[in-house]
């Protein structure tokens, strides 16, 4: 099945498709393994940092490796901001791109996001953004800031009607990363969003965010649920245990060897979650 269909389900039954992000081989094998686990379609998200450091074509190459261990997995360019790098994952094999234009001027925003989805129209799935969500995918002390970039539903509106994009991410006050004092969200203003628009909506800052908060986004019309620190937490604290505790030990394979199983557990948590009105 393609990507579009399963959003495509999502929407229909009332469920997310979880991204989750990676910038590393274990990291990659423990979303995977937890996608074939659940059989569920999981999309594999590699910002711009993210797929530098790993390579657009080895993020590719990878899925397909990993294709051959679970058909569903998807590869997503997170926060695409530089056209000529959107255009390489493209043409590397990309599934979807998230064209993040959310900083830019309205006008600036539909005039590029168009641009990107006219390199793959029909081809691959293109989401759009609306809103800025803030922070980033770390751990903060205090409380995110600003609050003046909440979506305002017109703008949404105009937006969606003129570039077609397949989905759209928005801000209710959702950020990147986890704060110790975490934001409420404003569920009357994605109320109000989802009155608006039929397509499906992206709920970016998937870390820190309560369940009961998750469910009533996916119920409020997300489709898609984006995590990265959550994983990013365990990945670390995998690492300085087992460092620690072979202190004699220089062996890749000895000190990274239950990384995976640790971002296998928490991805499983998460799709627990997102997934729960799947039928399958
Ligand atoms: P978190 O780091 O808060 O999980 O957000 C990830 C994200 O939205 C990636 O686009």
């Amino acid at each position: 099945m393609k990507l579009i269909n399963h959003l495509e389900k999502a929407r229909k039954e009332g469920w997310a498709l979880g991204q989750f992000n990676f910038s590393t081989v274990e990291q990659m094998k423990g979303i995977v393994r937890a996608a074939a686990h659940c059989d569920v379609p999981v999309i594999l998200g590699t910002s711009t940092g993210e797929s530098k450091f790993l390579g657009l074509k080895e993020a590719v190459a990878l899925r397909d490796v990993m294709r051959e261990i679970y058909p569903y997995i998807y590869l997503n360019l997170d926060h695409g901001k530089d056209l000529n790098y959107i255009r390489k994952a493209i043409d590397v094999g990309y599934d979807m791109i998230h064209f993040d234009g959310s900083e830019l001027p309205l006008e600036e925003n539909i005039e590029k996001t168009k641009k990107v989805i006219d390199m793959a129209k029909g081809k691959i799935v293109f989401e759009g953004e609306i809103g800025k969500v803030g922070g980033s995918s770390n751990f903060h002390e205090g409380r995110p800031e600003s609050k003046e970039d909440l979506t305002s539903v017109e703008t949404l509106v105009k937006f969606i009607s003129e570039t077609q994009v397949d989905l759209c991410a928005f801000s209710i006050g959702n950020v990147h990363g986890v704060y110790s004092e975490m934001p409420n969200l404003d569920f009357k203003r994605l109320e109000e969003i989802r009155e608006a628009v039929s397509l499906g909506l992206v709920m970016h800052g998937g870390s820190g965010i309560s369940e009961e908060d998750i469910r009533k986004s996916i119920e409020n019309g997300v489709v898609k649920v984006n995590v990265n620190t959550e994983l990013r937490k365990v990945w670390r604290e995998e690492i300085e245990r087992s460092f620690a505790n072979n202190k004699n030990e220089a062996t890749p394979y000895i000190l990274l060897s239950s990384v995976s199983e640790v971002i296998f557990r928490k991805t499983k948590e998460k799709i627990n979650i997102f997934y729960e009105n799947n039928t399958g």
